[in-house]
């Protein structure tokens, strides 16, 4: 047990209805159920359940740390209940995220995602709760590298004194399970540097130059592909960012998603398409499977509760965090979204509309090339 909070976001798709669109509520339903026992257990403090397209989000709140097995446990539990209402309603893809048949103490490397941070709480903690839906961990690279590296995304990076130290990436290589920790500014060009390849490296966390402040972001990494050996579903990752005070405002974390960017991982996650910034409502992917969607919640981390704003149709108790993308300011990048995704899906099965060779996650190419071997004859 320990005097920090942890915040645990575990992730997982265990089947949805129609295709790849949404669980149904008796599966949120049912997570919700295995979270409150798991309150009253003693396991987890707080928790929120919700989700990003096809995909069940777990909010939890805990004092046990990182990577501990009870919570990843409990995550696991709900995932497997949910799993098995998917399966007995023939939804599709039931269970698609469990990749095994046993719990082995920790959700990494069994299907689901996890972001976790353990931090002191400060006088006043806001978090933003990013969830993304058809791409990968890779698509919060370029607007993280905004928020923490560039002045004209975040003005504090200049005129907060905290924030005006830099930040820390620790970066990851998905295929080579490998991490370096880089330091921005000084490090700026060689961290773009590797970040610019989006197939292979992904920031795993951003560190305050700050010890009393410490871990700022974190994104679920997990390569679903590549830990299950076949295509199994993109990650469609989630990520933490602490917000305010020495870190960047609510609203400069915000900003970098008003460009709707091209991200990989739309339909049979084999396409690129535009980060379509909407709500928890609006998350369904309802154009080509798509396009790759982005939501974020924001909830103040508060006495290790999370705590948002009281729900006059839910419970008492129950609180409701902010949909910051809701509101009409977003249409725009939305409008911009679908612009973009329409003009790409203009090139059909031609890149860059789809991944490259490495990348699809579903390929016909070796066949056609082992039945065209014979005929294939050397130019002059
Ligand atoms: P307030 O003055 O409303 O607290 O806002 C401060 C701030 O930094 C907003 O970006
Ligand atoms: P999910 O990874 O969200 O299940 O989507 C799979 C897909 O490729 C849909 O086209
Ligand atoms: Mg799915
Ligand atoms: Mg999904």
């Amino acid at each position: 047990m320990s005097n920090k909070v942890t915040v645990s976001v575990i992730k997982a798709d265990v089947g949805s209805v129609v295709g790849h669109s949404r669980p149904h509520p008796k599966m949120m339903a049912r997570c919700e159920e295995i979270m409150r026992d798991g309150v009253k257990a003693g396991t987890i403090n707080d928790f929120y359940v919700t989700r990003v397209g096809d995909d069940i989000n777990l909010y939890m709140t805990h004092f046990k740390g990182e990577n501990h097995k009870d919570v990843h446990g409990l995550a696991w539990e709900a995932f497997k209940s949910s799993a098995k209402i998917a399966k007995d309603m023939k939804l599709y893809a039931a269970g698609q995220d469990i990749l095994k048949d046993a719990f082995s103490g920790n959700v990494r490397g069994a299907g689901p995602g996890a972001a976790e941070m353990e931090i002191a709480e400060r006088g006043s903690e806001p978090v933003l709760f990013f969830m993304a839906d058809k791409t990968e961990p890779s698509a919060y690279s370029m607007p993280l590298s905004r928020i923490f590296m560039d002045p004209f995304t975040t003005t504090g990076l200049v005129i907060d004194p905290r924030a005006h130290e830099g930040f820390k990436f620790e970066i990851v290589d998905v295929f080579k399970c490998k991490k370096i920790v880089m330091s921005a500014p000084e490090e700026s060009y060689d961290i773009l540097s590797l970040l610019g390849d989006t197939t292979r490296y992904a920031i795993k966390r951003v560190f305050s130059k700050d010890p009393s402040l410490d871990v700022a972001a974190v994104v679920s990494t997990e390569k679903l592909n590549v830990c299950a050996g076949k295509y199994v579903g993109k990650d469609d990752p989630v990520a933490l960012v602490r917000c305010q005070s020495g870190f960047p405002a609510v609203g400069e974390v915000l900003q970098p998603f008003m460009f709707p960017a091209l991200v990989a991982g739309w339909m049979r996650g084999s396409h690129y398409g535009a980060l379509y910034p909407c709500s928890v409502d609006d998350s369904d992917p309802t154009f080509f499977d798509g396009p790759p969607r982005i939501v974020c919640l924001g909830f103040q981390i508060s006495n290790g509760k999370l705590q948002g704003c009281e729900d006059p149709d839910s419970p008492p108790g129950v609180h409701k965090p902010v949909d910051f993308f809701a509101g009409s300011v977003w249409d725009e990048a939305r409008r911009k979204a679908v612009k973009a995704s329409i003009y790409i899906r203009q090139h059909g099965p031609f890149m860059p509309s789809i991944l490259g060779p490495e990348e699809m996650e579903y390929t016909t190419r070796p066949a056609v090339l082992e039945k065209l071997t014979k005929r294939m004859e050397d130019i002059e």
